[in-house]
């Protein structure tokens, strides 16, 4: 497999969170498999005073606790706990800028890194704008002697004008080739797979169309609630947090054309076309079309679970939606007048993550059945976690006298693979990024795109306080309204279990 040129991963924001639970064990896990290149090493940057040897003991803990690729073997860890190094400083303030660079060029001497650095924004979104704006003052963005690459975090803006606002800006100090904005549902194995499974098949694509596909459910659900997230939840909601991001790009992967090459130019290409083609929202009918929701204190499985107005962090009064349900169409000639339902929320029964492609019935129904006509419609369930896998529903003859019908379950599970080692979302875009591959990176344009969709329902919120947010139960389906977005009286959400095979209202007890 081609290896990264050496490379110094420099992190800013490296005393965080995200550093300690997901990059550096994502490039440990790299390192594990002979993936990084001879000569590299990390960079972490903070406010927080550490010695590398302080650094390096943190990162340890976070290796044994969330890295993937599991050793007993202390001296394993040790030879890349080595290439650990951190670097303590005020990021905002540009003089400062002066002492880093000093470090950076005299480890990039020491570690024959080649000049070639990855900046990667681990921080606070309101330092999206300034640490850009001092790495070009201090020519940090200059290719001419090393590739310089810029790796951002989301939220990517609060709405369509901030994240205009930000690409300008990004776009004054790097060129669009250097920044990769980063949404980790890109880096999920199973999300890539929904390009093969509908562009290596010859079975799906014919019927991938408004001809034979009624509708198209997209649920993210989490039981997990807001916890200790609050101040952060608050100022975003679900809408920002997941569905402009997350659930949109699920969409785009089901909605797009096959691009003519597999590479970032033209499937980025093909997502931008499809965020470009989602029905303008007009804010008066964002009440008809789409539903907020909040959860409120239960019990759930012997607990007691706050409810969000009780989160540390959150206003007592707080109209923030931590779930929303909501019906999309995508105006092209594939899907015209084709509903796409997406749902997602925190404190839900289970976490599921997947796509159901509901197809039309048949036009004539010959065999005699009690169950209602959504059962009868055939289902290609595509489970993006856990339990990974296909699922397709179809109709079979009940065995003994008559013909009945019912349907049955046709199943795979990657865990039935030999192979089932499925690497970290970060695993594989850090991979990429090093690679200088963005495919699986956010393209400005379609960012936009995305916010352009979502910002008349964030208009909407704010302006109109006779919009419901309604109150559901910790532990529940989200409010019931929200089976009302399903068009046809038999239709309903699926209700998914943690196993792909099995769905009813509340299957984990
Ligand atoms: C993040 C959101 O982007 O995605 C979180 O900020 C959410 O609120 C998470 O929990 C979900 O990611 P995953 O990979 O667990 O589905």
């Amino acid at each position: 497999m081609k290896k990264p040129k050496n490379h110094i991963l420099v992190i800013f924001g490296a005393s965080g969170d995200l550093t300690y639970r997901k990059l550096v064990p994502a490039v440990y896990d790299l390192h594990q498999q002979n993936l990084l290149p001879e000569n590299f090493a990390i960079l972490g940057l903070g406010r927080t005073e550490l010695s590398d040897e302080e650094f390096r003991l943190k990162m340890k803990a976070g290796i044994k606790s969330f890295a993937l690729q599991k050793t007993e073997d202390e001296s394993v860890l040790n030879t890349y706990l080595d290439k650990l190094f951190y670097y303590s400083f005020n990021t905002k303030e540009k003089e400062e800028y002066a002492g880093f660079k000093g470090r950076l060029l005299e480890l990039d001497q020491q570690c024959n890194t080649d000049h070639n650095f990855i900046f990667y924004l681990a921080t606070p979104p309101s330092m999206y704008e300034i640490i850009p704006a001092y790495l070009s003052a201090f020519e940090f963005n200059d290719e001419s002697t090393g590739f310089k690459r810029l790796i951002v975090e989301k939220p990517f803006g609060y709405n369509l004008e901030t994240a205009q606002k930000l690409n300008k800006k990004l776009l004054h100090c790097f060129k669009e080739e250097q920044i990769y904005r980063i949404d980790h549902y890109l880096g999920k194995e199973t999300v890539q797979n929904l390009l093969v499974t509908r562009f290596s098949n010859g079975i799906f694509e014919p019927l991938w169309n408004r001809n034979y596909i009624d509708h198209v459910e997209i649920t993210s659900s989490e039981s997990v609630s807001v916890g200790s997230r609050g101040g952060y939840y608050e100022g975003s909601g679900a809408l920002r947090d997941m569905v402009q991001n997350h659930l949109l790009l699920l969409a785009g992967l089901v909605a797009m054309e096959p691009p003519a090459l597999i590479d970032s130019t033209n499937i980025r290409n093909e997502i931008a076309k499809v965020f470009h083609s989602f029905r303008p929202l007009k804010e008066e009918d964002v009440h008809k079309q789409v539903i907020r929701g909040q959860y409120t204190s239960s019990h759930v499985k012997g607990k007691e679970v706050k409810g969000y107005r009780e989160e540390e962090g959150v206003h007592p009064e707080s109209r923030t939606e931590t779930f929303v349900a909501m019906k999309t169409y995508i105006d092209n000639w594939r899907w015209a007048d084709v509903p796409f339902y997406i749902r997602t929320g925190k404190a839900l029964p289970t976490r599921v993550t997947e796509i159901v492609i509901h197809f039309k019935s048949t036009p004539h129904h010959l065999f005699a059945n009690d169950e209602n006509l959504c059962k009868q419609q055939n289902q290609l369930v595509i489970r993006i976690q856990p339990d990974e896998g296909l699922l397709l529903k179809f109709g079979m003859k009940v065995p003994g006298a008559g013909f009945k019908a019912q349907n049955v379950n046709m199943d795979f599970h990657y865990s039935d693979l030999a192979e089932t080692y499925l690497p970290s979302a970060y695993e594989r875009l850090l991979l990429d990024c090093m690679l200088g591959d963005s495919t699986l990176y956010h393209r400005g344009d379609a960012v936009e795109a995305a916010w352009k969709y979502v910002d008349p329902i964030l208009k909407a919120w704010e302006k109109d306080p006779s919009i419901p947010v309604h109150g559901y139960p910790a532990g529940s389906w989200g409010p019931d309204v929200s089976d009302n977005l399903i068009e046809g009286q038999t239709q309903t959400w699926r209700y998914p279990c943690k196993n792909l095979s099995d769905d009813g209202k509340y299957c984990e007890l």
